[in-house]
This record gives C-alpha cells, sequence and structure tokens, in this order.
C-alpha cells in the first residue's frame, strides 16, 4: 500500500543519511546534472539500492539521489528521473515526489529539457515554467486518495510558486541571463512531435513541449509542496524552423545551457 511503502523508503533513507533531512528536492532533467557537481554532498545512494524505488530498465545507468548542501540548504537531488514512456506507472514515477514530502522537503526544484513552439524562442532558450498542461492520457492523483497526502480535488490555480518565478527572473536580470516564461506541456514520448502535434501544443496554449515534469507537478502540489521550474528550449516546433531532432542534440543543446540553469535554480534556493 501507497502510504506504507513511502514509510519504508523514507525510513530507509534516514537511516542511510543519519537523519539527514533535506528541505528543498531537485529534479534533474535530460543533460542537466552538471548542477550535483555544485552540492556539497554528504550521501549518495543509487536508485537501485532504494527499497520501492523503480529499477531502472532503459537506461544502462541508473539515477541515483544526492544528499547535501546547496545555495546554504540542505538539499536532495534526483539525478535522473523516470519517465511515463519507459513503462512506469504514474504513481512510480511520482513516488520519490511522495518520499520527498515525507521527508521534510516543502519546496521542489524541476528542470527538463523541451522543444519550444513559441515562435519567439530561439533554441537554448531558457524558459521558467509559469504554468503546465497536462496531456499525459492519465493522471497520478487518479485511484484511491489518501487525505494524510493531500486533498481528493486538488487547486491547480498556481501550480508554480509566483514568487519564486519573480525571484528567477530577477536573478537572471541581476546575473545578465536571458530568461524567457511560458507554459509547458507533456505528451507521452517517446516519439518527438509530428508538425502538427507541435501545431497543436500551440494552439492550446503551450510554449514548451516534453515528455515529463507534469506529473512529479501535480504530486508535489498535492503534498503542498511549492514549486519551481526550468525548461532549456533545446529544438523548435515551429512552423518553417522544424528540422529533424535527435536525442543527442537535445543532450548537447541542454548541457551547454546548463551553467546558467545552476546558477538560477541555485540563487533561488539561497533566497528561500
Ligand atoms: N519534444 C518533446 N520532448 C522534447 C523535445 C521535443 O521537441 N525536445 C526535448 N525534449
Amino acid at each position: 500500500m501507497l502510504l506504507e511503502k513511502i514509510k519504508t523508503t523514507t525510513d530507509f533513507l534516514l537511516e542511510k543519511t543519519n537523519g539527514f533531512r533535506p528541505e528543498v528536492g531537485i529534479i534533474l532533467g535530460t543533460g542537466l546534472g552538471g548542477l550535483v557537481g555544485e552540492i556539497n554532498a554528504e550521501h549518495e545512494i543509487p536508485y537501485e539500492e532504494i527499497p520501492n524505488f523503480p529499477v531502472s530498465t532503459v537506461q544502462g545507468h541508473s539515477g541515483r539521489l544526492i544528499f547535501g548542501e546547496l545555495g546554504g540548504k540542505k538539499v536532495m537531488a534526483m539525478k535522473g528521473r523516470f519517465h511515463f514512456y519507459e513503462g512506469y506507472s504514474m504513481e512510480q514515477i511520482t513516488f520519490p515526489v511522495r518520499v520527498m514530502k515525507a521527508i521534510g522537503i516543502h519546496t521542489l526544484c524541476v528542470s527538463n529539457a523541451s522543444g519550444g513552439v513559441n515562435p519567439t524562442f530561439d533554441i537554448g532558450e531558457i524558459m521558467v515554467i509559469t504554468d503546465q498542461i497536462n496531456l499525459f492520457p492519465t493522471n497520478p492523483l487518479i485511484g484511491k486518495n489518501y487525505p494524510e497526502l493531500g486533498p481528493r480535488f486538488l487547486d491547480m490555480s498556481e501550480a508554480y510558486d509566483k514568487k519564486l518565478i519573480a525571484a528567477a527572473l530577477e536573478i537572471a536580470k541581476n546575473n545578465n541571463i536571458k530568461v524567457s516564461t511560458g507554459c509547458y506541456t507533456a505528451l507521452t514520448g517517446p516519439c518527438f512531435e509530428t508538425p502538427g502535434e507541435y501545431r497543436y501544443v500551440k494552439n492550446i496554449g503551450a510554449d514548451a513541449v516534453g515528455m515529463s515534469t507534469v506529473p512529479e507537478v501535480i504530486v508535489a502540489r498535492h503534498g503542498g509542496m511549492r514549486v519551481f521550474g526550468l525548461s532549456i528550449i533545446t529544438d523548435l516546433g515551429v512552423e518553417g524552423k522544424i528540422v529533424e531532432v535527435s536525442h543527442e542534440e537535445v543532450l548537447q543543446i541542454a548541457s551547454a545551457q546548463e551553467p546558467k540553469l545552476s546558477l538560477i535554480v541555485k540563487e533561488v534556493i539561497r533566497g528561500l
């Protein structure tokens, strides 16, 4: 049962880390793992050692949890996340966020790589996520609701925290980093979008499209956590600018922009 699983995993992590209680959670997206290098890591635990964590089947190397200090705060970072297209259930994908909440985390920072459909965007653009649209064919809150974890009917009027968005914009300005704001949507993948699908997500109000983040943010909000998110635009789904996309290119563009993303995340955390 979910509540027992959360307790087992939380107890395991507390024991493994001698009672380390992070207050900020970080989920690092494709090509954006560099932030890990900035964390003064005290404990690192591979996912396969953690009870109830999904076992990575797709990638050759699995991810890990890093416990340490960043921006003067105790953090727990996920290097590597679980995607719906890998075949995991919504409960499996969002389980780490449930554990974050149970361990005492009040703020979640997420990052991802995405395709830009806003015609003003350039490749490499850093988008501060201001809203999201769930286009997965399901929702992580479907099924029995545990009132201990959150409400049955969750308000999502401010999925991404307005104060943290404002803080990020200020930090970007002070550091001469060009950022934009926009709404992120996610499809299941693993296909990148057809031109028609890019047009569709643009028409329904999205600025960028990816394959992650939306479920984790829903569960974070369910647990009452504040959420902050950044997306790196690694390719364009804009009419006239659509070219072939490859995973390698996505990784390369994301990595190139990663230092700027790291700076913003670190300073947002410092200001919490
Ligand atoms: N579509 C979906 N996911 C992505 C994209 C995209 O164009 N780029 C990076 N992740």
